[in-house]
C-alpha cells in the first residue's frame, strides 16, 4: 500500500466528505440568512458528486491510508437516500470507521435507517438548551426539542455514545455551558466544547468572541470535578476529561488557543468534488472533472498524491500571523466542506 505523507510528515488518515451544501438551519456563524437567502444559488444536483463517484474516491483513498470517513454537509441528512451511500461505504476494504455530523433536526426520521445502514458514530451540533438561544443560533430555523428528540431517537436506534458538539461564543451561549453539562452528565454521550473559529468568510469572527477552553474547563471543574484522560488515538482533536464521580466524559476542541495542526491527518472533499487539505483552505483541487472524464485510477492516485505531498497547511498555528488582503482568495465556507 502506498502511504502518503505531507511536507510536515503528517499521514493522510481521515476523509471528511460533504454530501450536500444546503442546510435547513441558518446558523449566523456559518450560513447567515442575510447572505444565504432564497436568492443564493446552491450547487445543482448534477454538480454534486454522485454516490458512485464518492464510493470510487473512497476506494482510492482507502488504498493510500484513509481509515476513517466522516459525512458532513451543509446538513447531510438533506441528501436523499444517504443510508444507501453508507451501506456501500461500510463495505469498502480498509474503512474502519464511518461517522456523521448533523444538526439533529431530521434525526428522529433517519436514525434507525442510518444505524441499519451501518453508520458507526454520530455527532450532533447543539449550542444551547435554551429554546430562544438555540433558535437564534439556528437562524430562527431550529427547535431545541426536535434536536433533543432526535438524540433520543438515535439512542433508541442503538447509537450508544453520541458526541454533542457545542460551539461556544462569548456573550451568546456561554451561559448555556453548565445546563448542557447537567443535561448530559450521567449519560453515555460526550459533550465537546469547541472554540469559536474564523472559518469561512461571513461570521465576522473576533478573537474576543472566543471563550478559551481552559476557562470552560475551570468553570465546569468548580462544580463537577474533572480529570484528564488519554487520547483515544493519535491526532484526536478533542482533549478528553472524565467526571471524577464517574458520570461520564466531556471534551474540548481548542483550535484557537491550543492548535492541533501538528498531527492533523484530515482531508476534506466538498460537495462538488474538490479536495481541500485544511478547514481554512482557499482553493481545492478538482477531482470530479477527471473522474467524469474517465481518467484511470492511476491518474487519480497521482492527483491525490500530489495534493497531499505538497501540503503544508497549519492555519490555526499561524492564525495570528496571517494577514489577508483584498486580493487573497476567499476561504472555503464550512457548509461546502463540512466542519
Ligand atoms: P472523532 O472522530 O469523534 O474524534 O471526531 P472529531 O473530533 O474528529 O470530529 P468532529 O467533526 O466531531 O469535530 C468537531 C469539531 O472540531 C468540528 O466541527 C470543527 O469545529 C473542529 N475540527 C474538526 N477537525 C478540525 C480540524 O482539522 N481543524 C480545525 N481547526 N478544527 C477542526
Ligand atoms: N467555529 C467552530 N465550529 C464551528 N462549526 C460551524 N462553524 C463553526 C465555527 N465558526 C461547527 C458546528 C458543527 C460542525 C459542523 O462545525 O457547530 O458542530
Ligand atoms: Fe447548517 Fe451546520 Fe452550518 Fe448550522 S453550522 S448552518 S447546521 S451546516
Ligand atoms: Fe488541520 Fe488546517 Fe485544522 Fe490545522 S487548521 S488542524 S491544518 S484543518
Amino acid at each position: 500500500m502506498l502511504l502518503l505523507q505531507d511536507k510536515l510528515n503528517r499521514p493522510l488518515h481521515d476523509l471528511r466528505i460533504s454530501v450536500i451544501d444546503r442546510c435547513n438551519f441558518r446558523c449566523p456563524y456559518c450560513m447567515p440568512e442575510e447572505k444565504y437567502s432564497k436568492h443564493y444559488t446552491f450547487l445543482k444536483e448534477k454538480e454534486w458528486l454522485s454516490f458512485d463517484e464518492i464510493i470510487h474516491l473512497v476506494q482510492l483513498f482507502a488504498k493510500v491510508g484513509v481509515r476513517k470517513i466522516r459525512l458532513t454537509g451543509g446538513e447531510p441528512l438533506l441528501r436523499p437516500n444517504l443510508d444507501d451511500l453508507i451501506s456501500d461505504l461500510v463495505k469498502i476494504p480498509g474503512i474502519e470507521d464511518i461517522a456523521l455530523t448533523t444538526n439533529g433536526a431530521l434525526l428522529s426520521a433517519y436514525a434507525q435507517a442510518l444505524k441499519e445502514a451501518g453508520l458507526k458514530r454520530l455527532a450532533v451540533s447543539l449550542d444551547s438548551l435554551n429554546p430562544e438561544i438555540f433558535k437564534f443560533l439556528s437562524g430562527q430555523k431550529g427547535n431545541v426539542n426536535t434536536v433533543l428528540d432526535g438524540i433520543k431517537a438515535a439512542e433508541k436506534a442503538g447509537f450508544e455514545s453520541i458526541k454533542i458538539n457545542v460551539v461556544v461564543q462569548k456573550g451568546i451561549n456561554d451561559q448555556s455551558i453548565i445546563d448542557l453539562v447537567k443535561y448530559f452528565r450521567g449519560t453515555p454521550h460526550i459533550l465537546r466544547f469547541i472554540e469559536y473559529m474564523d472559518v469561512g468568510n461571513c461570521n465576522s469572527w473576533k478573537l474576543e468572541s472566543v471563550v478559551p477552553s481552559k476557562d470552560i474547563l475551570r468553570m465546569i471543574n468548580e462544580q463537577f470535578p474533572l480529570i484528564a484522560v488519554k487520547a483515544n488515538y493519535y491526532g484526536e482533536v478533542a482533549k478528553r476529561y472524565r467526571f471524577l464521580d464517574g458520570k461520564g466524559e466531556i471534551g474540548f476542541i481548542s483550535s484557537v488557543t491550543q492548535s492541533f495542526c501538528g498531527d492533523c491527518t484530515r482531508a476534506r472533499i466538498s460537495t462538488d468534488g474538490k479536495i481541500y487539505t485544511c478547514l481554512f483552505g482557499r482553493e481545492g483541487q478538482d477531482l470530479k472533472t477527471p473522474l467524469r472524464e474517465g481518467v484511470g485510477d492511476q491518474t487519480l492516485f497521482e492527483i491525490i498524491k500530489r495534493v497531499w505531498q505538497k501540503r503544508e497547511d497549519r492555519y490555526s498555528e499561524l492564525r495570528s500571523q496571517i494577514h489577508s488582503t483584498d486580493s487573497t482568495p476567499a476561504k472555503v465556507e464550512m457548509f461546502q466542506i463540512g466542519g
